[in-house]
């Protein structure tokens, strides 16, 4: 039984919205770290990082994602610098299935930017900046998940559907847990 699909990948791989869409799917819970982080510290995560920092924001998103462990049904959308810290690589680990979501470079970078919301592009370099973090990421995205979904020709539902198929190619092959919450 898959207790959780936690879901990983750089700013503007389409986490929150194929989350969305594998909830529906699922029947599991929805669950966001960067809302939860948001809802935590009482303010939009680009105040938190502008009011106090980076490293308040990765303590809130590593106390976050502890509050979850041992919760079960979820499908996890994490921030895209939650795998940073090796104890949260663990927990996630622990938590259930981790899928990576990726897509092309420039790809990620028009979505990322679109919003304008995203601290860690607020720099005179933004797309530097995006390839610089994005390189120093991809390794730990792959050591970390169960698989890796490109979506770069693929829309939110055909990326929840290619998880799903990962899922089923899986050599633990995984059943959901149907029993209603
Ligand atoms: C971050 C990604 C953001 C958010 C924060 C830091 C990162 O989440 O957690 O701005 O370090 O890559 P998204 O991946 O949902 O944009």
């Amino acid at each position: 039984m898959i207790p959780n699909i936690a879901l990983v990948g750089f700013m503007g791989c389409g986490k929150t919205s194929v989350g969305r869409c594998l909830a529906a799917r699922t029947g599991y819970d929805f669950v966001d770290t960067d809302d939860l982080v948001a809802e935590k510290a009482g303010k939009p995560v680009a105040e938190i990082f502008s009011a106090e920092g980076e490293g308040a924001f990765r303590v809130m998103e590593r106390e976050v994602l502890q509050g979850l462990v041992g919760r079960k049904r979820m499908i996890l959308s994490t921030g895209g610098g939650l795998i940073l810290e090796p104890v949260n690589r663990e927990a996630l680990r622990r938590m259930g299935i981790v899928a990576w979501l990726d897509a092309d470079p420039d790809l990620l970078f028009e979505r990322a930017s679109r919003s304008g919301r995203r601290p860690l592009l607020q720099t005179d370099t933004p797309k530097e900046s995006f390839h610089q973090l994005l390189e120093s990421r991809i390794a730990i995205y792959s050591d970390t998940s169960d698989f890796r979904v490109d979506s770069t020709a693929l829309d939110h539902t055909q990326t929840a559907e290619a998880i799903l198929e990962s899922l089923g190619r899986h050599p633990r092959r995984f059943a959901f847990d149907e029993t209603p919450a």
